[in-house]
């Protein structure tokens, strides 16, 4: 009989056979982990969802005049969770003339099922279509729905941050390909700290909160390969950490061996050495100037037209149009 193999199995192998030793970070998000992802986002620490949440809110209304004004609009959302983030938004879209339809888009299950419930509790007449699915692989083809409708592809979040930059920009040409000149892409990023001059020190809190969900969300993984591969992860033995690497502008989070040791993982039908203090790198979080954003959004078709920030230049909601 055939062994049923996991869809996971070979990136993990792959993964912690390297050099240097990294798993990716999609991996946090099976339902524990996204569970843990909502309670990071409500963190007094974690001051990228409150500054997106405040700048979404104040200018959700002018989003929609620039994107769409009175037309029929499609929604589409890149990495959705579940969607509260984006409520200020699709309820500026209802109260337009034009007829609204929202796409969530997000590699979770879980998730998108949080969102169809949430949303149907706080905006019951928006149609709302979701889609499980890794847009980072897959190809979601926004379809126009509406015939003389405009469409609009939100990536917020700061999510487009987890990717290297070069691949942020594969990632939005890919799934805005069928998109149509006018079109517009709404991206929001946690900015680089020099831009404003945000402390070093609200930066790593950020990533290494008090309560320690950002430490249980980071192990949460292992909690998923002893669960999913028969590992026998000891979760006490390893340590969360959070670094600033300044050449690159990104946080990485790593997953820091306490001692020598060596892990089995059954699916694997292997064991795996770690040394004392060596790490498994498990997630990068780029954070980057106002100009290499500008840039990005030019090389991914969607030249910048609007920028809004706080007042400290901290976080940033960049809107570009299909050129
Ligand atoms: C989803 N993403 C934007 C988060 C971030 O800030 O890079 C994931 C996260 N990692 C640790 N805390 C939050």
């Amino acid at each position: 009989m055939d062994t049923l193999v996991s869809p996971i199995a070979e990136v993990v192998r792959a993964g912690l056979s390297a050099r240097k030793k990294t798993l990716p970070p999609w991996l946090f998000y099976d339902a524990a982990g996204s569970a843990l992802f909502e309670q990071i986002t409500s963190l007094p620490e974690y001051y990228l969802s409150t500054m997106e949440r405040e700048l979404l809110m104040n200018h959700a209304s002018a989003v929609m005049d620039r994107c769409a004004d009175s037309r029929n609009l499609d929604i589409y959302e890149l990495g959705a969770g579940s969607a509260r983030k984006t409520v200020h938004l699709l309820r500026a879209a209802l109260a337009r003339s034009g007829a609204t339809q929202y796409h969530p888009m997000d590699i979770s299950l879980d998730a998108m099922e949080g969102a169809v419930r949430h949303l149907a509790l706080e905006l019951p007449a928006l149609p709302v279509r979701p889609e499980v699915t890794d847009f980072t692989r897959a190809v979601p083809a926004p379809g126009s729905r509406f015939a003389d409708g405009r469409k609009l592809m939100l990536w917020l979040g700061s999510s487009a941050g987890n990717y290297e930059p070069a691949e942020a920009v594969r990632i939005l040409r890919r799934v805005t390909a069928s998109m149509n000149k006018g079109d517009c892409l709404l991206l929001g990023m946690d900015l680089a700290p020099e831009e404003g001059g945000k402390p070093m020190r609200d930066l790593m809190a950020a990533y290494e909160d008090a309560a320690g969900v950002t430490a249980l969300f980071n192990k949460n993984l292992f909690v998923r390969l002893n669960r999913e591969l028969g590992a026998d992860f000891d979760l006490d033995s390893f340590e969360h950490e959070a670094r600033w690497n300044a050449a690159a502008s990104c946080i990485e989070m790593h997953l820091v061996s306490r001692r020598e040791q060596r892990v089995r993982i059954d699916a694997l039908e292997e064991k795996f050495h770690f040394d004392s203090g060596e790490s498994v790198h498990t997630e990068n979080s780029y954070k980057l100037s106002t100009e290499r954003l500008k840039s990005l959004l030019c090389d991914a078709g969607f030249p910048l037209e609007i920028v809004w920030t706080d007042a400290d230049h901290w976080y940033g909601l960049f809107l570009g149009e299909k050129s």
